[in-house]
């Protein structure tokens, strides 16, 4: 059986299903904040619940743990501090607590797959570089912003545990910013963004400095990546870190690229516009992937123009309604802010990473 915590969500909700293709039994343990786009099956048991509260029932006959659950964004972590520590660390820390003890007593070891992030190493951009450092596993990371920063101490949590039993065998994968269709859609990742935004605006607008830099990863090599890191060896992956991702890219250059691909496929001018004023937070990081590949053998292929004429199609269909730009639902900031914003609780200062 094979844990998969916030599996309703955007990778989750794509992920689940190939699990049960291709693994067997899945156990999703989820908050359902965005909704349940999960089709019954009946090999997938869907626990609607918080890990901060966690049950050890949900490691019953448990080999394995892909955790995905969280607030997943840098905006997300802004707006609620307080829940990014709660859902990022301690949740996390309390799931690595409660499988390293399970793992102990049944004296057979439990992988722990955790959803990181590249932006651990977004750093001040330096304006319109044209350049981009590859940054590898080696390189230190001194996140700043919240959402990263949390990341990084659950991380270091997961490590922490790890060096204190060996049958705990967390393996942290630090992904770049994904794209393509899945069930539960987020509008709110750059090339999904830059997707809706030339069909309903015939607009691309690259919000302040132009250097910007992203690794990206396409949804099917992030759920390709989880499977095979199941099926690995303990040895080759316990205690271990990779960066996961296809290409970075220049945001403009993949504006451009979009607007020119939109053009030639539907005949449509997309304007790509620029607004120096604007203020996108100016971090920027590249990240070097071939740690996973020289390890593995895992190596993200998947394109940018594909998923995203693919993703127009979905838009053209009515897959996500007449007004997707309105449904908070696709990003995940006004979705929260529409139902926890009440919450005090979530908006306090996060002490912690
Ligand atoms: N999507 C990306 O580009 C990307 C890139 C790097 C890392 N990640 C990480 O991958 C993970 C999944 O990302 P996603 O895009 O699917 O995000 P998502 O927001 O769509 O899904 C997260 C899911 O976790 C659930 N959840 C949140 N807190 C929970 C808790 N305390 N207990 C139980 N369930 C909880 C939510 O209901 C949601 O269904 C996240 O941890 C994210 O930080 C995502």
């Amino acid at each position: 059986m094979i844990l998969v915590t916030g599996g309703a969500g955007y990778i989750g909700s794509k992920l689940v299903p190939a699990l049960l293709e291709s693994t067997g039994p899945v156990r999703v343990v989820d908050t359902l904040w965005f909704g349940n786009s999960l089709l019954a099956h009946p090999q997938l048991e869907l626990i609607r619940g918080d890990l901060s509260d966690f049950d050890v029932a949900w490691l019953d006959d448990v080999d394995a743990i892909i955790h995905l659950a969280g607030l997943s964004n840098d905006v997300s972590s802004e707006f609620a501090p307080g829940l990014s520590v709660h859902a990022n660390v301690a949740a996390t820390t309390r799931l690595a607590e409660a499988a390293s003890e399970k793992a102990s007593r049944r004296r057979l070891p439990i992988k722990l797959i955790f959803a990181s992030t590249c932006s651990v190493y977004s750093r001040p951009s330096n304006g319109a570089s044209a350049e981009c450092d590859l940054l590898s596993e080696e390189y230190a990371a001194t996140p700043t912003a919240i959402y990263a920063r949390s990341k990084r101490a659950a991380e270091l949590d997961l490590l922490r545990l790890a060096a204190g039993n060996p049958l705990f065998c967390p393996v942290i994968l630090r992904m770049g910013t994904v794209f393509g269709l899945s069930p539960r859609m987020r509008f709110d990742l750059v090339v999904n963004t830059f997707a809706l935004d030339a069909w309903r605006k015939r607009v691309l607008t690259l919000e302040g400095a132009q250097g910007i830099w992203r690794p990206l990863l396409h949804i099917d090599d992030a759920i390709g990546a989880y499977i095979a890191l199941l099926s690995s060896q303990l040895a080759r992956t316990r205690e271990r870190i990779f960066n996961l991702l296809g290409s970075n890219y220049r945001i403009a250059d993949l504006a451009t690229e979009l607007a020119s691909a939109f053009w030639q496929h539907f005949g449509v001018f997309i304007e790509v516009r620029r607004n120096e004023l604007a203020n996108n937070g100016g971090r920027s990081y590249c990240a070097d992937g071939h740690r996973i590949t020289e390890a593995l053998g895992i190596c993200p292929r998947r394109e940018i123009i594909p998923a995203a004429i693919s993703m127009w199609n979905a838009l053209e269909r009515g897959d996500f309604g007449s007004q997707p730009q309105d449904n908070p639902r696709y990003f995940n900031v006004q979705w929260l802010e529409q139902t926890l914003g009440n919450d005090s609780t979530l908006n306090q200062t996060a002490t912690r990473p």
